[in-house]
C-alpha cells in the first residue's frame, strides 16, 4: 500500500554566495518576492498538499530561518490593540506549530544528497517530500499537491520535470526518458549536470520531489558524484538500477529560478504583476520605461 506523504524536507543549508553581499547577514530563503520570504511560498506550497512535518536542513548564519517561524506575540498583540485585523490574520497565517518543524544543521557542506540524508532518522520508514525553496513554481495547483496526487496513482518515486533549452540542459538533474504518459514521464536513469552535448533528453529535473526511504538508503552508500559532491539525483538513479520505478511528473505552472538573479527578477516581477493592490502601478512604472522599444 502507498503511503501518504506527511513529512517533507527543505534544504536550506546553501551559502547563498550569488546573493551576496545580501546573503552576509540575510539568508537566501529570507529573501522577498514582493513582501513574502521565498520560504513562505515553499511552506505555502508544503501544507497545500497536505505536508504535517516540516524539517529544514540548515547551517551555521541561518538563524534567521528559525526567528521567521518563531510567534511574534508583541507585533500580535500591537496589531490586535490598533485593529488591523487583515496584518493579524496574514500574520498568523504564517504560524508554525512548534511541533511541526525541526531544524538539523549540515555540518559539512556536502552536497543536496548529503543534506537531504541528515534528515534520515526523522524521516524513517516513509516516502517523504523535499522542497528546494530556490524553485518557486506558480500555479493554480501547487505543483506538490499535483505530484502528491499523481504519486497517489504511480507510487515509486517522483521527480518535477520540465523541459529546457539544450543550453541550460548541462544546470540540471536530467532525465533518460522511456516514454510519457501525460504529464507522466517514465524515467530510465538520471545524470546530475550533464556535459554539454551528452544530456539524455532536454527533462530536468526541477526542485520537488517525493521519494520512497529507499531513496534515503541509497543516499547512505553512494559515492560523490558531480561536482565532488554526494547528489540526490544519483541516489535516485540508483533506485532503476536496483528495479524500482522512477517518474518524471511534468507539471502545469511556471518555474522560477529564483537561486539566480535574473529568475528571481523575473519572479518579483511576475508575482507583483499577479497583485490586484500593485498591478496597476507598475504596470504604468514598465510603460514609461518602455524598455522593450530600446
Ligand atoms: C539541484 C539539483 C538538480 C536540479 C536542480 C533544480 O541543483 O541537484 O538535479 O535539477 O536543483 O533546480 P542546483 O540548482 O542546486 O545546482
Amino acid at each position: 500500500m502507498k503511503r501518504k506523504v506527511t513529512k517533507a524536507i527543505f534544504p536550506v543549508a546553501g551559502l547563498g554566495t550569488r546573493f551576496l553581499p545580501a546573503t552576509k547577514s540575510v539568508p537566501k530563503e529570507i529573501m522577498t518576492l514582493v513582501d513574502r520570504p521565498l520560504i513562505q511560498y515553499a511552506i505555502d506550497e508544503a501544507r497545500a498538499a497536505g505536508i504535517e512535518d516540516f524539517i529544514f536542513v540548515t547551517s551555521r548564519g541561518k538563524s534567521a530561518l528559525e526567528d521567521y517561524f518563531d510567534l511574534a506575540p508583541d507585533l500580535e498583540t500591537s496589531l490586535e490593540k490598533s485593529g488591523k485585523t487583515e496584518l493579524l490574520r496574514m500574520l498568523r497565517a504564517t504560524n508554525m506549530e512548534s511541533g511541526a518543524i525541526a531544524y538539523l544543521r549540515q555540518h559539512k557542506a556536502l552536497g543536496l544528497g548529503h543534506a537531504v540524508s541528515c534528515a534520515a532518522k526523522l524521516i524513517g520508514d516513509e516516502p517523504f517530500a523535499v522542497i528546494l525553496p530556490d524553485d518557486v513554481i506558480a500555479g493554480d495547483t501547487p505543483c506538490l499537491q499535483q505530484m502528491v496526487e499523481a504519486y497517489a496513482e504511480t507510487g515509486g518515486s517522483m521527480v518535477a520535470a520540465m523541459q529546457v533549452a539544450p543550453d541550460k540542459i548541462s544546470s540540471y538533474g536530467v532525465l533518460d526518458v522511456a516514454g510519457t504518459d501525460g504529464p507522466i514521464v517514465a524515467v530510465k536513469g538520471m545524470v546530475e549536470k550533464p556535459a554539454p552535448g551528452t544530456a539524455p533528453s532536454n527533462f530536468a529535473a526541477i526542485g520537488r520531489y517525493i521519494l520512497t526511504p529507499d531513496v534515503m538508503r541509497n543516499l547512505a552508500d553512494i559515492p560523490k558524484g558531480a561536482g565532488g559532491e554526494i547528489q540526490l539525483t544519483d541516489a535516485i538513479a540508483s533506485e532503476i538500477t536496483q528495479g524500482r520505478d522512477v517518474f518524471g511528473y511534468e507539471f502545469k505552472g511556471e518555474r522560477y529560478d529564483c537561486g539566480s538573479k535574473a529568475g528571481f527578477l523575473q519572479a518579483t516581477v511576475a508575482f507583483a504583476l499577479a497583485r490586484a493592490d500593485l498591478r496597476d502601478e507598475l504596470v504604468a512604472y514598465l510603460r514609461q520605461l518602455d524598455v522593450c522599444a530600446r
